[in-house]
């Protein structure tokens, strides 16, 4: 498996991903606005035959200063297809993506929305990476689930 930075040609691939893994689905003109705006946040995991087997789709909170808010990245969408799983995949995009964030836009921290519910991810981000639960976002997805709004910070101690 390989793993690299996504380009604007990896675009439906991860688009093909999302539709299989996640009810939270984007435009393709979101992916390319992610791609294009954060060209070094969005990386994927392709098998030996260069298909997009996993993605993350990260980016900088743009409103973060007129929040008076520290610089921080958001991952909007992560996901592995389910034979590809439980191998280190997810973990090594977030810590591409988070090592990015901190080194190239000085991030502070990074943050997400994950479904209370998720038991895979919510594993992935407070028992593997230290994520930890800022709040919880009622009925924050479409189908009234709530949403975990986790963070993870990026400062070194
Ligand atoms: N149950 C419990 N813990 C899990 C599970 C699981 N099914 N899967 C992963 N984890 C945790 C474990 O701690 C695991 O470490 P271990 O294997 O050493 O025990 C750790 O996460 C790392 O696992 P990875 O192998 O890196 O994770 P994977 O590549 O399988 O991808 C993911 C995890 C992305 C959550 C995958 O299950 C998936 O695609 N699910 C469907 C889509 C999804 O839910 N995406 C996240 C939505 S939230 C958002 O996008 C911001």
């Amino acid at each position: 498996m390989n793993i690299r930075l996504a380009t604007a040609g990896d675009l439906l691939g991860m688009q093909a991903c999302n539709l299989q893994n996640l009810p939270e689905n984007y435009t393709l003109r979101y992916y390319l606005y992610h791609a294009m705006t954060w060209p070094s946040l969005s990386y994927v995991a392709e098998d030996s035959k260069g298909r997009v087997v996993g993605y993350i789709l990260a980016k900088m909170e743009e409103d973060a200063a007129e929040k008076n808010e520290p610089p921080h990245g958001h991952v909007t969408s992560i996901s592995v297809l389910r034979s590809y799983r439980r191998l280190g995949l997810a973990k090594k995009l977030m810590l591409l993506s988070q090592e990015a964030m901190a080194t190239i836009y000085k991030a502070e921290y990074v943050s997400l929305h994950v479904r209370k519910s998720n038991r895979a991810a919510i594993g992935l981000y407070r028992d593997t990476l230290g994520f930890e639960v800022h709040g919880v976002e009622a009925k924050y997805y479409a189908d009234g689930e709530d949403a975990l709004a986790m963070r993870l910070s990026l400062k070194e101690t």
